[in-house]
Formats: structure tokens, sequence, C-alpha cells
């Protein structure tokens, strides 16, 4: 594994613990590397109006945007319960809005990242208004 799919895998799994996923029962944890060459977690929140909740990787995204950071590098996505999880639908369009089609995404089980995907493989023809 490469030092930074290691370092992503280990802050995914880090914001995972922090997971408020009462409802689903499913906790969630992502962390992006930003050019700046910090990383950036976050994991996912839900709240009793199940739909209003939002995902590790929106959270991550948040807190990166909030950091003053807008490119990701790559990033690591982790889910105990599903080994190699990928980034939902929604998600994919949010990190495409900040990184590239050649960007890397780490898949992780709970020991470390089992397989790396490209966005545009996991969100090809992506809507974007940028060339
Ligand atoms: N979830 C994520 O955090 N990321 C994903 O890419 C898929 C789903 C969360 C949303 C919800 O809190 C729980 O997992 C079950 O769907």
């Amino acid at each position: 594994m490469s030092k930074n799919a290691d370092r992503l895998f280990h802050a995914a799994r880090k914001a995972m613990e922090f997971s408020h996923s009462p409802y689903s029962m499913f906790p969630v944890g992502a962390a992006i590397l930003a050019k700046n060459g910090e990383v950036y977690a976050g994991c996912n929140i839900e709240n009793a109006s199940y739909p209003e909740g939002w995902c590790a990787e929106t959270s991550a995204i948040a807190h990166m945007i909030g950091s003053g950071q807008n490119q990701i590098v790559e990033m690591a996505v982790i889910a105990a319960k599903m080994p190699g999880a990928t980034p939902c639908g929604g998600c994919r369009q949010r990190i495409a809005e900040f990184a590239k089609s050649t960007t890397p995404v780490h898949l992780c089980n709970n020991d470390g990242v089992t397989e790396t995907v490209l966005l545009g493989d996991l969100l090809p023809k992506s809507f974007s208004f940028e060339e």
C-alpha cells in the first residue's frame, strides 16, 4: 500500500469511529488528501428525519472546503459492515466537483486498502461545466 493510501485509510477509519448513525447502524468514514498535503476526514451523520442525514464523503469534502482547500488528490472510503464499499451516486458527483477523472479512490476493509479505483471509472461521462 502506498504511503498516502495508508495514511488516508487510517484517517478514514478513525473518522468512522465518530460516525453518528444510530438509525442505519452503518458507520462510514472518508478521508481526502488535498493539494496542500493535508488530510481532511469525515463520517456520516444521521438524524431522526432519515433523509436529512449525509454521507462521510460529504463531511470530508465540507471539512476540506471549510479549510480553504478545493482539490482532491486522492481519497479513501471505508464502511465497517461493507468491505470495499464505494461512494454513493450523489457523493460521486460531489467528489467530481473537486477531483479529476484520474483521481484515485481507495476502497477499504477494516485492515487497509483492498482496491484503488479511478473516479472516472466510478462516474463515467459525468455532468460537468468543465471541458
Ligand atoms: N453512506 C455514506 O456515508 N457514504 C456512502 O457512500 C454510502 C452511504 C451512509 C449514509 C447513511 O448514513 C448510511 O451510510 C447508510 O446508507
